[in-house]
């Protein structure tokens, strides 16, 4: 397989679109899938279906054994040290959702402090401010500063003896700036205080050591890894396991239950109550190893290489206003145009073939302290290359054209 003509690999761009070539811009949105991931899907179902963790019969116990690999290949892949620190949610948000649920159930009271930054994505601002409504939690956020960085000493300034957690993004969705993680948590493990990235951007574009980073939760989506729609994943630390209360009760997460007891399975069972995504789960192992079998070295410098071309040709043109410029950036170039709804700008280049996504892309925050409602987002993922840069420039010709700007 070789990266400069990995399209082939993906069945969605043998199509036309609107009588155009596909050039689709909005893996950070969700990824398109490979063929090896499809087809693991169509053949699990064909000759391996069955529901995990329950029944004794040979279908049962060899889909339990699949879906449990694929644990193995998660684990291995981020380098964590246990299997059961890794649980399948139904997405990023979900994994978020069960950190601010359970960590927040047990830990936080009244008064108590979580920081954030002005870069989060609402799936990590929302769950937090649930626990500000239910219980008098203070949410502080971490300012962004024109470039879209967000400086370790803002972190500083923040932290007081009543923090209890801090959660940010590993990598922005509107302005790509890769953040200092590792400073960042060295700077809480210092203090005392756990730690959660959302790795939803950044477990696709970059090599993840858990182990290095050191967090005590780390979430990401396989949607975006080139994986099956519907499946997230929450890395949480050994530490934490027995700590964390179950998030959702159900079927599957139990030890024992009596009419006035209940006692809870270990994890990851724990935190996987009801039915699991199964064929969702055994075929991610393909995505993992789609991504390794590119190198995941070989995807960033590929992206890196697609990403700078895209921001030296954007910004010749004169009617586009980049957001943000951070030193450390991957995949992703937000930007507006004067005089044109960024709306407007996705609607046209759509008649091109060009998919991008326009809005506030979950980041209302962000948009606020910009002073814009919206822009538009051109994403990249492993199958982009400079020909699409090319075909969004003319796009976006085209957009000044029919606006006269
Ligand atoms: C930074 C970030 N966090 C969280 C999410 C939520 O992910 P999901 O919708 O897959 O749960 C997204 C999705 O775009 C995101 O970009």
């Amino acid at each position: 397989m070789n990266i400069k003509n990995i399209k082939s690999e993906f069945p969605i761009f043998k199509q036309k679109i609107n009588g155009k070539n596909l050039i689709y811009l909005d893996s950070a949105n969700s990824s398109q899938k490979p063929k090896t991931v499809i087809n693991e899907i169509s053949s699990f179902y064909e000759t391996e279906f069955s529901n995990v963790g329950r029944s004794v019969h040979t279908l049962a116990v060899k889909a339990t054994n699949r879906f449990e690999e694929t644990r193995d290949v998660v684990r291995s892949y981020i380098n964590a040290k246990h299997r059961e620190e890794i649980i399948f949610t139904k997405g990023a948000t979900e994994a978020i959702n069960l950190v601010a649920h359970s960590y927040g159930e047990k830990f936080i009271k009244s008064g108590d402090e979580i920081i954030l930054t002005e870069l989060e994505h609402h799936s990590n601002y929302v769950p937090w401010h649930y626990l500000r409504e239910k219980k008098g939690a203070v949410i502080k956020f971490a300012p962004v500063d024109i470039n879209g960085e967000i400086n370790v000493d803002e972190f500083k300034k923040l932290i007081t003896n009543k923090t209890k957690i801090i959660a940010f993004t590993h990598i922005s969705n509107v302005t790509g700036t890769i953040m200092p993680v590792k400073k960042i948590t060295d700077l809480a493990k210092s203090k005392n205080i756990p730690v959660l990235i959302d790795g939803t951007q950044g477990a696709q574009h970059l090599s993840i050591d858990i182990q290095d980073l050191d967090c005590d939760f780390y979430a990401f989506s396989c949607h975006k890894m080139y994986g099956p729609n519907g499946l997230g994943i929450l890395y949480v630390k050994k530490k934490w396991i027995d700590e964390l209360p179950p998030y959702q009760g159900g079927g599957g997460m139990i030890s024992e239950v009596k009419k006035d007891n209940i006692t809870y399975a270990d994890s990851p069972t724990k935190f996987e109550a009801g039915t699991m995504q199964t064929a969702e789960v055994v075929a991610f192992a393909k995505s993992i190893k789609f991504l390794k079998d590119l190198g995941i070295k070989n995807i960033e410098n590929h992206e890196s290489d697609v990403l700078e071309y895209g921001l030296e040709q954007l910004r010749k043109n004169n009617s586009v206003k980049i957001i943000g410029n951070p030193k450390e950036r991957a995949s992703i170039i937000s930007f507006t145009m004067k005089g044109i709804h960024p709306h407007d700008i996705a609607t046209i280049l759509d008649d091109e073939g060009v998919a991008i996504r326009a809005g506030h892309h979950c980041c209302q925050i962000l948009h606020d302290k910009l002073g814009i409602p919206a822009s538009a987002r051109a994403s990249i993922g492993l199958y982009n290359n400079k020909e699409d840069i090319d075909v969004l420039c003319e796009a976006i010709n085209k957009c000044k054209k029919v606006f006269e700007v």
